[in-house]
């Protein structure tokens, strides 16, 4: 696996002046020809590692390799990597062609051959027969695109692509969506964007790698991340859930809510005090009876596709539904959900720590059967 990678940060560290480092001895690999999405709140450190990748900056410690090789000495302009800004940062008074030739022109490659990767990179954007517009012509969707055209004019091993569609109203981001992540899968090339998006990341992405405070959460495959978060920060982060206070009295029996439920996890101390997720749509609405627990309807809101339910149980404590089920404010409503829908943390976890649990867990498991 590592052979293959196409970018590896091995103990990274970026720290101005006597600040709190802005990253802190991240360490990760990406391969070849994935799209990967930086996911994270503003001043997180995302734009810091795509500019650490881009030469923009060097890293204070740590080592950045790019295609096996370590660069922390070349300069951007030898590195295998293009960025597409935040704001495009295209010249105003250049036409189309002249936006994307700009790079090769550097480069002193022959007119005809400047021609050529400007036209098929143009191709590659849907914007054939656009070369001689000016870029205040352009809408910004379109502008969006001259900005990918210039950089993967270049053929990069690795673009960049930092917060590219924030500016874009919703519809035409959803569009852009689609045409990157199909853009990326014609190209072939690696990918890694940016984002504070969460629903763009789950959308887009092979991987998403989630971060908070100059640290990587976690990483995973949109599914791994929605359905396993691996603390507080990353299950608050992506989707709505319901976080609660709970003891894992054994393994596969947790409390919470006041009551004790089958569950599906194991590998904590006995009676250690952990964190439950429930997803709003693994909550389904019963006869107050029927349920697992009993709520108070306290207001219902229509969300397009589904109603969101906010109740509060005997306790006072909130619960988020999501239900195609109408029901009244105030009503007593009863909540089943299956013990796979639980989903058990350990309070301030880190996926090493969660990696290693998880392995001497089943280790002992495999132990206790043979
Ligand atoms: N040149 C700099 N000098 C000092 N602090 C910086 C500099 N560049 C970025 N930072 C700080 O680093 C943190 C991470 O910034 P950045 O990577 O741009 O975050 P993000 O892109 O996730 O919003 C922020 O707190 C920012 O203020
Ligand atoms: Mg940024």
């Amino acid at each position: 696996m590592s052979n293959q990678a196409i970018i590896r940060f091995e103990k990274v560290t970026k720290q101005y002046d006597e600040d709190p480092p802005v990253l802190n001895d991240v360490s990760f690999e990406m391969e070849r020809g994935r799209f990967y999405t930086l996911l994270g709140p503003s001043g997180c450190g995302k734009t810091t590692i795509l500019r650490l990748i881009a030469g923009l900056i060097e890293p204070t410690s740590g080592k950045i390799y790019i295609d096996g090789k370590l660069v922390n000495d070349v300069p951007a302009n030898k590195r295998q990597v293009n960025t597409v800004f935040q704001d495009y940062a295209l010249f105003p008074h250049l036409n189309v062609f002249e936006n994307v030739a700009f790079g090769l022109r550097i480069k002193k490659l022959k007119k005809e051959e400047i021609k050529q990767k400007v036209r098929e990179a143009l191709r590659f954007v849907n914007l054939e027969g656009y070369e001689n517009r000016e870029i205040k012509e352009m809408s910004g969707g379109q502008r969006q695109r001259v900005a990918i055209a210039r950089a993967i004019v270049n053929e990069p091993e690795v673009l960049l692509l930092d917060e590219p569609l924030s500016a874009l109203d919703l519809k035409l981001r959803t569009e852009m969506q689609y045409e990157l992540r199909e853009l990326q899968q014609r190209l072939g090339i690696t990918f890694v964007f940016v984002t504070h998006d969460q629903e763009e990341a789950l959308a887009m992405s092979d991987e998403i790698f989630v971060l908070n405070n100059g640290v990587i959460q976690q990483r995973g495959t949109p599914t791994d991340i929605y359905d396993e978060p691996i603390n507080r920060f990353v299950a608050n982060f992506i989707g709505e859930s319901n976080i609660l206070k709970g003891r894992m009295i054994q393994d596969y029996l947790v409390e919470f809510a006041g009551k004790q439920f089958t569950c599906v996890d194991g590998g904590f101390n006995p009676n250690e005090t952990v964190e439950i997720v429930i997803r709003p749509e693994d909550l389904e609405i019963t006869p107050p009876e029927k349920g697992k627990i009993q709520v108070k309807v306290d207001s219902q809101l229509f969300r397009g596709v589904h109603y969101e339910i906010c109740c509060y149980d005997q306790q006072g404590t909130e619960w988020i539904i999501h239900t195609t089920k109408k029901v009244n404010v105030g009503d007593d409503i009863g909540l089943y959900f299956e013990p796979e829908a639980i989903h058990v943390m350990r309070i301030g976890e880190t996926e090493e720590e969660f990696d290693a649990r998880l392995e001497a867990y089943h280790e002992q498991g495999v132990a206790n059967e043979g």
